[in-house]
């Protein structure tokens, strides 16, 4: 008989599981079908979240099991790293980095006793109002779809299940119980969900359903999603988990939809229900063995494997990982504009400095749904600010509600910086019962705020806006008044040092918007937060943008830096296999700085309705004052397919495409050479 020990082979699993599966009773199957968190146990805690959340496992058996915590801004149990939001993350277009954060997430979650981590969100942002935009990465599948693979890498190195989020096309918060998403088959398969299938080809280990219905049917029912897509076209083998308190209907919906586990705990995977469903013959027996296969399989494949190392409680929150938070933050803010180079200030040329706003000195890190981590100090602008200029600055804070007195403080400063934005009562998760969260109903800022920053640039030509949010800002209102604004983010726990450090100079800003900031949000496609039915089509974003050639405030890829780029000698090579661009890149500035080289391919000779171009490939990269690089970007010829719904199948064009390169999404910002893709 095989035993549960370290190190078993696939094999040795599978055949495990298989003895399980014909010694266990129906009662120990169902078990593995779902969690087991009882409220008694939440309250029990004092809140949701404050322990990991178990499920199936068997005693008899020696199947530990599953206990799962959340994100994905660190982990929420009490005490974790805070990060940036997965919005700003994106923004810094690295995915090392994500990996790196992947991998302190999936450190801490092991010191918190947990082995299943629900943060890798990677829906797509449709429409910037959409409440949840500071959980994923961007308006990009491909751009999301490196980002969910790069976080899954991280995590699941130290044998945590990664849980990619939410199976599918989920865009709308408040009405996310509720909405039918309409979609034709070729928007699904090319805009909604390639990023899920990246995740799933880099080997995330599970996947949790939606609570929206897609075409009609709940996605934690929707048997064409999970059953058809999911584990047939694309072999998934791990198992798929519901949203939490609503995302199961009914026994035979998910149970016949492909649905593996219930959570938190049993409603409809019951074991009376389950065994009553049976007899009436709804569902299968051969339906229960498979989803606790899954489960089985999934745990032990993950429990048994060797650990890289130890995970003491003193890897929570440890100066190491605070430090990655710093970093992620740094690399992660996207300066906007720097109009007369006001930016980086000068230590030694300032004597006085303003700061005004009512995120300037609170804790403002993201929302306070699911994805809530709960930390205690956090580097909050001012203190930020404070830390890193000691006494060789004066720096006078105020919440600006006063704005006769804000004027009289601007007068007296050299430099005056503006921190205002939204927070979790304007955007986030909405949760009914406590009124917060949820889609936003304006996409710029409150009067307020405008009025703030207006007050203070009608005082002073320094004038600096530094955007708190997790999603796009609109600023026609105010932005041709203001020389300087940074887009900070929700930066996490060291994110008022990531900013002075910006500031002063000490970090070169280097990260660029993933999402296009619209000049008028009616270009942007219908949004409506309280929708029965919505229909997704097939552009919305840059390509959007491209298509019908709207006026762009900033365009996705955007983003300066204290240094200047230019680029030149585009080249391209055809493979077999890839196509390979490649661009000289020079800093002609006086600073060190990085820039982000995107890629994109232009279909513009394409027989059928495509985009104008779609990214293909992007590199972070830094270049020291005058020095270049030749950066190569590969690009899969397979990801130059469309979707043909017709033949149900993907398809390369034989036709000349054009190959951009440059540094952001615009046109005029790109250079472009031709290839042709040719017959064999
Ligand atoms: C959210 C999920 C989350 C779950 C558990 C739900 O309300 O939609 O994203 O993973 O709660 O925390």
């Amino acid at each position: 008989m095989i035993e549960v020990k370290k190190g078993m082979s696939e094999k040795e699993i599978e055949d495990y599981v298989n003895y399980v599966l014909n010694q266990m009773s129906l009662e120990e199957k169902v078990d593995q079908m779902k969690g087991k968190r009882f409220l008694f146990k939440v309250i029990q805690d004092r809140g949701v979240g404050k322990r990991t959340y178990d499920g199936a496992g068997s005693r008899r058996f020696n199947i530990p099991s599953f206990e799962f915590t959340d994100g994905p801004r660190g982990v929420i149990i009490p005490g974790s790293t805070c990060f940036p939001v997965s919005m700003a993350r994106g923004a810094s277009w690295d995915p090392d980095l994500e990996e790196r954060i992947g991998n302190v997430i999936g450190r801490e979650t092991r010191a918190h006793g947990g082995n299943l981590y629900g943060g890798v969100c990677i829906n797509l942002l449709r429409h910037p109002a959409w409440g949840r935009a500071q959980e994923t990465y961007g308006e990009d599948p491909f751009l999301i779809g490196e980002f969910g693979a790069a976080l899954t890498r991280g995590v699941q190195k130290h044998n945590v299940m990664a849980t990619a989020k939410h199976f599918a096309a989920n865009s709308i918060e408040k009405a996310r119980f509720k909405v039918n998403v309409k979609i034709d088959e070729r928007t699904l398969r090319e805009v909604y969900l390639p990023h899920f299938k990246r995740c799933v080809d880099e080997g995330c280990a599970t996947i949790m359903s939606a609570y929206n219905k897609v075409r009609g049917k709940y996605c934690g029912h929707n048997d064409y999603l999970l059953r058809d897509i999911l584990k047939g076209e694309w072999g998934f083998k791990g198992f798929v988990h519901s949203d939490w308190m609503y995302g199961v209907k009914d026994t035979v919906g998910g149970v016949t939809g492909g649905l593996d586990v219930e959570m938190p705990r049993a409603k409809y995977y019951k074991y009376k229900k389950i065994k009553s469903a049976l007899n009436n013959g709804e569902i299968t027996e051969e339906m229960i063995d498979e989803a606790a296969k899954r489960v089985m399989r999934t745990i032990l494949k993950y429990t048994t494997r060797e650990d890289p190392q130890n995970y003491g409680e003193d890897l929570i929150g440890c100066d190491e990982h605070y430090k990655l938070a710093l970093e992620a933050a740094e690399r992660s803010m996207v300066l906007l504009k720097n109009d007369s180079v006001i930016l980086p200030l000068d230590k030694n040329e300032i004597k006085k400095l303003t700061i005004f706003g009512k995120y300037a000195s609170v804790k403002n890190i993201g929302d306070y749904g699911s994805s809530a981590v709960s930390v205690k100090e956090v580097s909050t602008p001012l203190k930020g600010l404070r830390k890193y200029l000691g006494d060789s600055i004066e720096i006078v804070g105020s919440n600006g509600k006063d704005l006769t007195l804000v004027k009289e403080l601007v007068k007296e400063a050299d430099v005056s910086v503006v921190i205002v934005g939204l927070n979790w009562r304007d955007e986030g998760e909405y949760i009914k019962e406590l009124r917060i969260g949820g889609d936003r109903d304006n996409l710029s800022l409150h009067d307020k705020d405008i009025e703030l920053i207006k007050t203070v640039a009608s005082e002073t030509e320094n004038c600096i806006v530094v955007l708190i949010g997790g999603s796009a800002i609109t600023m026609e209102e105010w932005k041709d008044q203001v020389p300087a604004i940074l887009m900070a983010w929700y930066s996490g726990v060291e994110g008022g040092n990531a900013l002075a450090k910006i500031l002063f100079g000490e970090v070169n800003p280097g990260g660029k918007l993933t999402f296009t900031i619209p000049k008028d949000p009616q270009d942007l496609p219908f949004f409506d937060k309280n929708a029965d039915e919505i229909e997704y089509g097939y552009y919305h974003g840059y390509t959007l943008f491209d298509k019908e050639n709207y006026e762009l405030a900033f365009p996705f890829g955007f983003g300066l830096s204290y240094t200047t780029f230019s680029y030149g000698n585009i080249q391209v090579e055809v493979n077999n296999d890839r196509i390979i661009g490649s661009i000289e890149v020079k800093n002609t500035g006086d600073v060190a700085g990085d820039e982000v080289v995107q890629l994109y391919i232009g279909f513009e000779k394409s027989q059928i309705d495509r985009p104008i171009k779609l990214l293909k490939g992007f590199k972070r990269i830094s270049l020291e004052p005058n020095e270049t690089k030749n950066v190569k970007i590969e690009v899969p010829t397979r990801n130059l397919a469309w979707y043909n719904q017709e033949s149900k199948s993907w398809e390369i064009e034989k036709i000349e495409y054009t190959l951009y390169m440059g540094g952001t999404s615009k046109k005029e910002d790109l250079q472009s050479i031709q290839f042709i893709i040719q017959n064999k």
